[in-house]
This record gives C-alpha cells, sequence and structure tokens, in this order.
C-alpha cells in the first residue's frame, strides 16, 4: 500500500508535467472534504443526480424492463452514502420488487454505515455488503444465477480519460451475463460559467480537498510541501468538455521528501495535474462504450439537462 503510494508519487512528480493520481485524495480527511463538496452550492453534480433517481426510477424500472417475479441482484460500485440509491430502493420496496441490494466499497467502515441507515431507514431491503476492489467482488459473484443490475453512480467515471473508461468498462461486462445492466451516471457537457465554480467554490473546500494531496504526502511520505506556497487551480474547456485540477507552485521552491531520499524542484507558476473531471454528451458515451459488449438502452437526465445515466445493456 505504502510501496505503492511511494512509487506514484516519486514517477509522477518525475514527469515533465507533474501530476499526482487522483484516487489518493481520499483518506480519513479527503473523505470528509468531499462529503462537504456534495452538498457545496456550487457542487450540483450530487443534486442533479438525485434529482434523477427521485423523480425518475419508475421511468427507469420501466427501461431496465425488471419483472417483479424474478429475483435480481442490485449492485453498486462505490456506494458512499447511498443518497441517491436510496431513492431506487423505496421504490423497488413499495413496488414489491425481489432483490438483494450489495454495495461495494474499499471501505468497511463506510459499508457498516450504509448498513445500519438502511436498517433504519429502509428495513426491508435485504442488505449484502461486499468489501473490496470492485473486479475482485465482481469476478467473487459473476456465476450467481440471478441477473445483475450494476450501479456506477455520480459521474466517478469521469476521473479517468476516455480511453482508460473504455477499457474499465470493457473490463467490468467481463462479469456480466448477456442482459444484465449497467446504471452509469455521468455530468454532461455544459457552459464553463456553470462547471468551474462547481470545482473552485466560494469557501475553498475544493482547494482544501486538493491541496490535501500535499498535505498526506507530508504526514505519510515525510515531505516537506509548505501548503502556502501551492494553490489550487482548475481549468474547463467547453469545447472538449474536461475539466482539470491542478496544484501551482506559487514561488520556485524545492521539495524534500524523506522517504523517497528525494528533492522535486518546482518553477514559480508550476502546476502537477492532480484530476479529471470529464463531462459527456451522447456522442462521447457512444464512443466509448462501442468499445465495450454494452450497448446505450436508455437515458434519463434531470430536467436542467446537468446530469444523465445512462441505462447500457450487456450484449
Ligand atoms: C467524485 C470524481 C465525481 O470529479 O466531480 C469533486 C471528485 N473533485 N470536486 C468530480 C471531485 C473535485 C468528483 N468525482
Amino acid at each position: 500500500m505504502i510501496e505503492q503510494f511511494m512509487d506514484d508519487v516519486d514517477f509522477g512528480l518525475s514527469q515533465q508535467q507533474k501530476s499526482l493520481p487522483s484516487k489518493y485524495f481520499y483518506n480519513k480527511e479527503g473523505d470528509a472534504l468531499f462529503v462537504k463538496i456534495m452538498h457545496l452550492p456550487e457542487y450540483y453534480l450530487t443534486r442533479s443526480e438525485l434529482e434523477v433517481f427521485q423523480t425518475k426510477s419508475t421511468e427507469l424500472l420501466n427501461i431496465l424492463k425488471l419483472s417483479k417475479e424474478n429475483y435480481f441482484e442490485l449492485i453498486e460500485l462505490g456506494a458512499g452514502d447511498g443518497l441517491k440509491t436510496k431513492e431506487l430502493l423505496k421504490v423497488l420496496i413499495d413496488e414489491n420488487y425481489s432483490f438483494g441490494y450489495l454495495p461495494v466499497d474499499i471501505s468497511k467502515n463506510a459499508l457498516d454505515n450504509l448498513e445500519k441507515t438502511l436498517k433504519n431507514e429502509l428495513p426491508k431491503v435485504s442488505v449484502k455488503q461486499q468489501q473490496g476492489d470492485y473486479f475482485e467482488v465482481l469476478d467473487a459473484i459473476k456465476n450467481s444465477e440471478h441477473q445483475k443490475i450494476v450501479l456506477f453512480l455520480g459521474s466517478n467515471i469521469g476521473n479517468m480519460n476516455d480511453e482508460i473508461a473504455a477499457d474499465f468498462i470493457y473490463k467490468l461486462g467481463k462479469s456480466f451475463k448477456p442482459n444484465d445492466k449497467l446504471l452509469l451516471g455521468v455530468d454532461l457537457i455544459k457552459p464553463e460559467s456553470i462547471v468551474l465554480p462547481a470545482y473552485n467554490d466560494k469557501e475553498g473546500v475544493t482547494a482544501d480537498f486538493n491541496l490535501n494531496l500535499l498535505k498526506r504526502i507530508n504526514k505519510e511520505l515525510e515531505a516537506d510541501f509548505d501548503l502556502k506556497n501551492f494553490s489550487h487551480a482548475p481549468e474547463y474547456s467547453e469545447e472538449t468538455g474536461i475539466a482539470k485540477s491542478y496544484l501551482q507552485s506559487d514561488v520556485a521552491q524545492n521539495v524534500t521528501i524523506k522517504k523517497l531520499n528525494k528533492s522535486f524542484a518546482f518553477e514559480a507558476g508550476e502546476k502537477i495535474f492532480t484530476e479529471i473531471s470529464r463531462k459527456y454528451n451522447d456522442e462521447i458515451i457512444e464512443n466509448i462504450i462501442s468499445k465495450t459488449d454494452f450497448e446505450v438502452s436508455g437515458k434519463l437526465t434531470d430536467d436542467k439537462g446537468y446530469f444523465a445515466n445512462y441505462i447500457l445493456t450487456r450484449k
């Protein structure tokens, strides 16, 4: 674990364009900051997707062509607090569908908390938590005879470039049987005046979230990043639909990472690339899906057309 972190940091900071993988945002502090982000007025993604589940769950069930007689497994990759999924679970319970809910997460703590809230709020849901890596969990349950409906929400796919996203979905499909479904929640391309503030909020929570990467390296790899000398620098291109976050070195400086036995030089204004948050449209989704064993069976959006949930069917 720490070895991988050391290698990734060493590799990323040794490149011409310095970079750090966004997956390292999510330590305890980063998780808490991300929860704060989801409640920010500028961060429309969570609210828009919640609206889809609040207003279109019945339509979703029609597109999924689920029958009440056939037991199915509702599998959620990276379940978090289950905010959006609870809307769907409510409808499934009210309409007497027969299913099990299998939230998948790396964090046992997150799964325990989710199971607790569900016991309180929706006691009829049968929860079978799956702790571990997405691919390992899916591989372990791939031979079950039940139909699978897999949720991958929150535009989490947006942290991958299109090639990696296509590869990821293709690999997911290896654990699916024909007619199993993947529900993919993605943020849509829209004007910069709406997207950029979502990654550059007034309160500075997203800045703290980004800078927390350096804090984590300081702590875990005994480095001496001076957080005052770096600033959060997000960018967005409406043409490409790609938002990127950087950490900019405001001065020329050297940083030593003891555990790597190395120092890294930063020029004034030099940027470390830390995250891609891709935005989509039908053409981009079709292009990605064409490289997988899925086909697009439907799409639901919120009223403003900010966010979409694509229903993909395994061929
Ligand atoms: C969790 C990947 C969907 O890219 O919008 C939020 C993470 N980064 N603010 C996103 C994030 C900065 C988020 N995802």
